[in-house]
């Protein structure tokens, strides 16, 4: 069958990669894709965006299944456009997507289902947040409502600082602001949880830790993932049966409540504390570089379960794991998060020998002639899979050193939680 797969990044290269392995897979495009998905794809250059562009060259090619990667298209509900002209799209629709879309409607579906989550107020002008802010303890959190690639999120350690917050998002630094979202700052540790649903079944779908800040010991800014681990250090049986009984079965339920359902990866970034989980975010998708960290530890036919998903067979899929630990350590351009050089070269990779259970995904990659260069911030991801994180993160350092690329950087500490207690 003919397989497309919307997205640039590594995450979409990992998908690619595990779909080119299927035997069901006869012919897979990637809109765009990346220098690493051409080599087991073709890279079809239409913006992702461009929901005509990508209708029109699916129903040309015949293509059987379409698995969109980003949330930018699912929250502008690419998967609603597409299904009306017959296409068979693994993803949630725009309605469910408001999960990521909008702030506020997570929240206020929490409410309604006693979802555990961060306490909050939502305030409709800049008066009436700083009022509240007055009489507020500190830290607190400030949220833009709108999508804003996990920029909108302030921190705040004190009055100043969230008045700057307030003032920030209402003057539309990630686009219009008709309210604003004032949170309680939940203390714990953070962990990835992933599910697929056809929209009646879920299936868990791992867990991962990941690294947003860019420098080591997790300091300075926030990135889009500067590596991850897998499973989670904080998984357990009886954590793992709360999120499902209080977090994902009422969110699941919700959406069905609104008349449709929810189809595809769903990833709630959760606040554990003491055993407990709270929901900070719903993320419509597979994290990224989670997907590149966790697909590799799957031990089922990933072109299947997505089939089946999208056929509303979930029930009727095994998902096997090699039960193994995963790391993913991203290589970045120097000068990420903020300006970074493009199109620099990127030699010796051709070269670069790995082991069977090592994979180098891409992300901000290009050919260009024969040469690959590099033309976004996070560039390749360096996933290995052992029986033990610290083996795993120690070959992966060995070939980014063997790779020696010096107009890039990474951080040597993913995991430090777990392998250098
Ligand atoms: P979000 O885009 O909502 O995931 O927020 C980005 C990051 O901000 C999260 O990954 C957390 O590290 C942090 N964060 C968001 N909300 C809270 C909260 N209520 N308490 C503590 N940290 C938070
Ligand atoms: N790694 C974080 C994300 O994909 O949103």
């Amino acid at each position: 069958m003919k397989i497309a797969i919307i997205g640039s990044g590594g995450r979409e290269h990992a998908l690619t990669y595990l779909i080119s392995k299927s035997k069901k897979a006869k012919k897979i495009y990637c809109i765009p894709g990346n220098a690493g998905t051409s080599d087991v794809a073709e890279n079809i250059s239409i913006d992702f965006n461009n929901f005509l562009k990508i209708k029109d060259f699916l129903l040309k090619e015949k293509v059987d299944l379409v698995i969109v990667g980003p949330e930018e298209p699912l929250v502008n509900g690419i998967v609603d456009y597409l299904e009306k002209f017959k296409l068979k799209v693994f993803g949630p629709n725009k309605l469910a997507s408001q999960l990521e879309g909008s702030k506020i409607f997570t929240k206020n579906l929490c409410k309604r289902y006693n979802i555990p989550t961060a306490k909050f107020g939502i305030f409709k002008n800049e008066l009436d947040a700083k009022k509240y802010l007055d009489n507020s303890k500190f830290p607190i959190v400030i949220k833009a409502n709108n999508l804003a690639a996990g920029k909108g999120v302030y921190i705040c350690k004190c009055k100043e600082e969230s008045y700057l917050a307030v003032e920030e998002i209402f003057k539309g630094k990630f686009g219009i602001a008709e309210n604003i979202l004032i949170e309680e700052f939940l203390d714990g540790e953070e962990m990835s949880y992933f599910i697929i649903s056809d929209g009646v079944t879920t299936k868990n779908f791992g867990t991962a830790q990941d690294h947003k800040r860019v420098g080591e010991g997790d300091n300075g800014k926030n990135t889009g993932g500067m590596g991850a681990y897998s499973p989670s250090r904080l998984i357990n049986d009886e954590l793992e049966k709360k999120i499902l009984d209080k977090i994902i079965k009422p969110t699941i339920k919700g959406i069905n409540n609104l008349g449709t359902i929810y189809k595809g990866f769903l990833y709630a970034g959760l606040m554990i504390k003491e055993n407990e989980p709270y929901l900070i975010e719903y993320n419509v998708r597979m994290g990224d570089p989670e997907c590149q960290t966790i697909l590799p530890m799957l031990n089922t036919d990933i072109l299947e379960i997505l089939l089946n998903c999208v056929d509303k067979k979930l029930d009727q899929t095994n998902i096997q794991w090699i039960g193994k630990s995963s790391l993913c350590v991203v290589l970045c351009s120097n000068g990420y998060p903020e300006k970074y050089e493009k199109n620099i070269e990127i030699n010796n990779l051709d070269k670069l020998i790995i082991d069977k259970d090592s994979y180098i995904f891409h992300a901000g990659t290009n050919k260009y002639q024969d040469k690959i260069v590099a033309v976004g911030g996070r560039v390749l991801n360096f996933v290995s899979t052992s029986n033990n994180l610290s083996s795993a993160r120690k070959n992966i350092h060995l070939y980014l050193e063997k790779l020696n690329w010096k107009k890039g950087f990474y951080r040597r500490d993913i995991a430090f939680k777990v392998i250098d207690k």
